[in-house]
């Protein structure tokens, strides 16, 4: 079977895109079992994070294998950071290695991350250059997540993920794609000047929102920008994929046709709607078997933790939803997944 890397250089892709507190291991596993994207993304990962201790992010690496292909998406700005959580990446079997240089959050901003290293471009190079790096090193047997001082709690973790996975130790190397996610620029769209910097690297796909750090999620996401970085990167190795506001499949291909892109990026149109990377849609019934199955998946992949993060889902799954608004208000207290079962019962009258 051909990798993911081959695969994606002559197919078209629509993939789900990652949304930090919404794409998380149970998300993803229903996800896969409605409608299964060409690929996944992991919510965001600090890189500095994952190999100084701390072990509760490796909740956001979670996968099974059913789930690929699965891209780790990192966030930070320290290149070392980035070159020992790319190893972990690899380790874990990812298929890729996303650097994140799109997040609009001041949180991360602040810090000179995510779209503030647009501003950044030689740092921004050095982050690139580290992953690199670290996913040559492995590939040539150079370096393992034994070598880079991890302490004995990361290291434990990491063990637990693999073995939730259910990857065996002398599987086959996967050679991961190396890949960055962006916007259009900081205060206005710099296409023209980042653009050519982030390719002249040599990236396997850029994916790139339509708006700028500035715009966060408002306005309406340019795609004659992104056909701008489809035409730059036309004599390089390199993919483009586009994304913001797309609704469904079919205008993810219709985009593609017009725009020119080799692939597309959904994501809050997934939020809810599973059905989004098919051309279905869901009867009332089916979105309410859909959130029962999140719920289900969530206690069992989180044992321990209430539904507080369940409920935007609650909400989403039955936006539109004739006669809801009592079931509404009864989701947004909902503590177990009997009181869902019941709930359903009562809604659809079986
Ligand atoms: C709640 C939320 C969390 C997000 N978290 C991430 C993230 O962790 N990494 C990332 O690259 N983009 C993140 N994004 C951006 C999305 O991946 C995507 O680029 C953006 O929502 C535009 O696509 P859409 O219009 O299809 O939603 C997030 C977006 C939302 C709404």
């Amino acid at each position: 079977m051909k990798s993911f890397k081959e695969f994606i250089k002559d197919n078209f892709i629509v993939g789900l895109s990652p949304m930090d507190g919404i794409t998380d291991e149970p998300f993803r596993l229903v996800q896969t079992k409605i409608a299964k994207p060409d690929v996944t993304f992991t919510e965001f990962a600090s890189a500095e994070g994952l190999t100084r201790g701390g072990v509760k992010l490796y909740d956001i690496l979670l996968y099974k294998t059913e789930e690929r292909p699965i891209i780790g998406q990192l966030f930070g700005k320290d290149p070392e950071g980035f070159y020992k959580a790319a190893l972990v990446l690899c380790h874990l079997g990812f298929d890729g290695v996303d650097v994140n240089m799109g997040c609009p959050a001041k949180t991360v901003t602040q810090n000179g991350s995510g779209a503030a290293l647009i501003n950044q471009p030689e740092l921004a190079s050095k982050i690139i250059k580290s992953v690199q790096k670290a996913v040559s090193d492995w590939l040539e047997n150079k370096i393992t997540i034994k070598d880079i001082d991890l302490n004995l709690k990361t290291l434990k973790v990491i063990e637990r993920n693999l073995k939730y996975t259910g990857l065996k130790s002398d599987r086959e190397k996967i050679i991961p794609t190396i890949s960055v996610k962006t916007r259009l620029g900081v205060d206005k769209p710099t296409v023209e000047s980042w653009f050519p910097h982030l390719l002249s690297h040599d990236l396997d796909f850029i994916t790139l929102h339509g708006r700028t750090l500035k715009q966060g999620y408002s306005g309406i996401a340019d795609w004659d920008n992104i056909a701008l970085a489809v035409k730059l990167a036309k004599n390089t190795k390199t993919l483009i994929w586009g994304n913001g506001d797309i609704q469904s499949k079919s205008q993810a291909i219709e985009m593609a046709q017009k725009y020119g892109v080799n692939g597309v990026l959904i994501g809050r149109a997934a939020m809810g709607n599973p059905w989004v990377f098919t051309n279905y849609t869901a009867l009332p019934q089916e979105r309410f078997s859909a959130m029962l199955l999140h719920t289900q998946t969530y206690s069992d992949v989180f044992p321990k933790r209430c539904f507080d993060s369940l409920r935007k889902h609650f909400l989403l799954y039955t936006s539109g939803l004739t006669n809801a608004k009592h079931l509404r208000a009864d989701l947004i207290r909902l503590k177990s997944v009997d009181e869902l079962l019941s709930l359903e019962c009562e809604f659809l009258n079986c």
